[in-house]
């Protein structure tokens, strides 16, 4: 599967669940997941996050994000429309390291 990472926290720019074919995006606060178990793999929602937060699965060292994908699918809502991204997404767009600090 494809998993979102570390810049969607406090981003949330959500332009990923528009094109997803099969809605298998799930909400948090402030970062959005993709359940393991539904996603297709077709790949399309990849290009389409203004900070370049989803990745295959197949990339090396993305084991922690695809258990953290896994884990908050199960228990946040899905979401299927597009919604304004987080009012601080500019600010935190490209800051290293965000899900120590900033994930809630
Ligand atoms: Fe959805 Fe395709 Fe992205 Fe998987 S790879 S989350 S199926 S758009
Ligand atoms: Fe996050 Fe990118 Fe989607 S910032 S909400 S993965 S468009």
């Amino acid at each position: 599967p494809y998993v979102v990472t570390d810049n969607c926290i406090r981003c949330k720019y959500t332009d990923c669940v528009e094109v997803c074919p099969v809605d298998c995006f799930y909400e948090g606060e402030n970062m959005l997941v993709i359940h393991p178990d539904e996603c297709i793999d077709c790949g399309v929602c990849e290009p389409e996050c203004p900070a370049e937060a989803i990745f295959p699965d197949t990339e090396p060292g993305l084991e922690k994000w695809l258990k953290l994908n896994a884990d908050y699918a199960k228990v946040w809502p899905n979401i299927t429309q597009k919604k304004d991204a987080l009012p601080e997404a500019a600010e935190f767009d490209g800051v290293p390291d965000k899900l120590d600090e900033h994930f809630s």
